[in-house]
């Protein structure tokens, strides 16, 4: 079991990971009566203070239009209204001044505060979205879309391969670059595919070999399938809270491959993070980790228990911040822990 030198660097950096804790879900909770709202002058002066009170970035809350406009998905592929079977591409009205978010989970210190970036347009913007069902959105050319799959963008050369077609705005942007030789889409749902065959995929403008397959993600997730790409791209879902459940499933097949990213993984991290956290809380502060695992609400329960399975393992003893922040904010401590 992992164990800890009690010390007084220690006792301040456990109680200052916790306060960062506290401190988001009160940011969360003041800026809720903003987002998605249109600002007034009035309310974007309040929505400052909050920023300023948090230390989050609040400069940048104007969004020229032409980072949107100029994106070469935006301006080359042209989406009307259409429905077919149980999905439909619509179009969506921003209304300037609409405070929305623009990427998702930036952090903010060295601890675990953290943010959306979020801000608006000032004028009124378009956007094809890509719904399934009454409420699914799988996909739009949005900031917060594109914004999140920047390094998805820059990474992909040579043979490329992503798992969830959506509107196809990752597969295009990667077609356009000129270290892009081919790209290759898993994709579920044929309402999906056929759609895009029918409205997206004449609009590219590449002659460039794009080949998608029809069929599930996880029976693509093996190591011989994926050897065969030079970049792998994962993103199958729709958010952070469906995304935790698939990215633990594929974490738990154990493939540690140098070539794959996962859409958001830095998000999805996060809930992990505010489980990891106190639980090393509880280790530190020698209370009984049973308790704390029944004190985990049912959705993330199993989270809980495969930190301590994992933490079982471990026979080290942490003695400085440093330590303790490497393993909370450790890309691969994290990933060994839903491979429990
Ligand atoms: C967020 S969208 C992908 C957006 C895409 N990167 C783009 O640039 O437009 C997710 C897509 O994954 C597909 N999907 C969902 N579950 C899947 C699975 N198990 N296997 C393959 N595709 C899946 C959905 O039908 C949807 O088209």
């Amino acid at each position: 079991m992992i164990r800890f030198e009690r010390n007084t660097e220690l006792d301040i950096a456990m109680k200052n990971l916790i306060i960062s804790m506290i401190d988001v879900n009160d940011y969360l909770t003041n800026i809720l009566d903003y987002t998605e709202r249109v600002l007034t002058p009035k309310m974007e002066k309040k929505l400052i203070e909050i920023l300023k009170k948090y230390n989050v970035p609040h400069d940048g809350l104007k969004y020229d239009s032409k980072i949107l406009i100029e994106n070469q998905y935006y301006k080359d592929i042209k989406l009307d209204n259409v429905y077919y079977q149980s999905i439909r591409y619509e179009k969506a009205t921003i209304k300037k001044r609409t405070l929305m978010n623009m990427n998702f989970h930036q952090s903010l210190g060295k601890y675990l505060f953290h943010y959306h970036p979020i801000g608006y347009f000032e004028t009124d913007i378009d956007l094809p979205v890509l719904k399934e069902g009454s409420s699914k959105v799988w996909m739009s050319p949005a900031i917060s879309e594109i914004e999140s799959m920047r390094d998805g963008i820059e990474k992909g050369h040579g043979k490329c391969m992503t798992m969830g077609l959506g509107i196809g705005v990752l597969p295009y942007l990667w077609l356009l670059k000129d270290d892009v030789e081919s790209v290759t889409i898993v994709e579920f749902n044929k309402d999906v595919i056929d759609l895009f065959e029918k409205y997206i995929r004449p609009q590219f403008k590449t002659d460039k070999k794009l080949k998608i397959i029809h069929g599930d993600a996880f029976d693509f997730y093996n190591e011989e399938f994926l050897n065969q790409f030079d970049y792998v791209y994962v993103d199958f879902w729709e958010s952070t809270e469906d995304g935790l459940i698939f990215y633990t499933k594929l974490m738990e097949k154990k493939i540690d491959l140098p070539h794959i990213d996962y859409w958001i993984e830095d998000s999805m991290l996060y809930d992990l993070k505010y489980i990891v956290a106190p639980y090393l809380y509880t280790v530190y502060e020698g209370k009984s980790v049973m308790d704390f695992i029944s004190s985990i609400d049912e959705d993330s329960k199993e989270l809980a228990k495969k930190t301590n399975k994992y933490f079982k393992t471990r026979t080290d003893v942490i003695k400085t911040e440093d330590e303790l922040l490497n393993i909370i904010h450790g890309k691969d401590v994290l990933r060994k822990i839903l491979a429990q």
